[in-house]
């Protein structure tokens, strides 16, 4: 068996969070993040007729059965994965029926997977059935993007277009445009239904007064998809109380579309 924590999904993931709680999106134990594997890949690393415990997932997603995840534990902090990866992560299989998770490696201090685990699977469930490739889910807590949920409206197309004016890439990188859901109780079932629902046609997902989804095929693009909406954010709220001198029009974007064989979300550009 190879050394689990050479696995390049392993080497990745702890990149990655180190590198969230850098940016400042993931205060405390703020964020949370799951990896589909590859089953040919994780064999390579771990037996997998080995199960360390079984935890109820707490909901049902039978598309899921037999799928292997990398995924961060509840309370831990991104900032301490990196010197404790086997005490902060962990590898979890999900049962045919998917209402269980065998765990096979991590969470070593007697932990489970993140409390917002329904919305994770779920949205992994959502994404995979309109892209085949799409591999991470990951949840923070962006400063701009959160304060923006305060002072701006929560319509999608408003809110898509602030977004999309702020950079001239944004448009380029996220052209499906953000979907925003209203305040709900975190953890539940409900906002994970209501999560993957909106992640059907699109990549991005505020949670209004709490945090912002991604998805993507791998770490890196779904890292890049919230900084670049993060960044966005953060140029209007720095700019949001001030006069508009200049602005992106809608014809500049359709330039953009054109030029990088993009399409922005129907409706959503005049
Ligand atoms: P967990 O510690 O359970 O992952 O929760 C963090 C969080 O951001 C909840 O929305
Ligand atoms: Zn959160």
């Amino acid at each position: 068996m190879k050394n689990i924590l050479e696995a390049p999904f392993m080497v990745e993931m702890i990149r990655t969070t180190t590198n969230m709680y850098a940016h400042g999106w993931d205060e405390r134990n703020g964020g949370n993040i799951s990896l589909l594997l590859d089953e040919a890949e994780v064999k390579e690393y771990l037996d997998t007729d080995h199960v360390i415990r079984a935890i109820p997932a707490g909901f049902s997603a039978p598309e899921l059965g037999g799928k292997y995840f990398l995924v961060t534990g509840t309370g831990k902090y991104f900032k301490n994965v990196q010197y404790a990866p086997d005490v902060n992560l962990g590898i979890v299989r999900l049962t045919e029926d998917g209402e269980t998770a065998e765990l096979l490696w991590g969470f070593s201090d007697g932990g489970k997977f993140t409390s917002e685990f329904p919305a994770h699977m779920m949205s992994h469930a959502a994404r995979l059935s309109v892209d085949p490739e799409n591999r991470v889910v990951m949840h923070c807590h962006p400063a701009n993007l959160l304060a923006m949920t305060y002072v701006h409206s929560l319509d999608e197309r408003e809110f898509t277009r602030t977004l999309w004016q702020m950079c001239t890439e944004c448009i380029v990188v996220f052209p499906e445009g953000v979907n925003v859901l209203p305040w709900m109780l975190c953890g539940t079932n409900e906002i994970g239904e209501a999560t993957a629902e909106k992640m059907k046609n699109a990549r991005l997902t505020v949670w209004a007064l709490h945090g912002i989804y991604g998805a993507g095929k791998d770490l890196d693009e779904t890292f890049g998809l919230i900084e670049t909406a993060e960044k966005a954010a953060e140029i209007y709220m720095k700019i949001a109380h001030l006069p508009r001198v200049n602005t992106l029009t809608d014809d500049m974007m359709h330039q953009l579309e054109e030029r990088f064989g993009v399409k922005g979300r129907e409706g959503f550009l005049d």
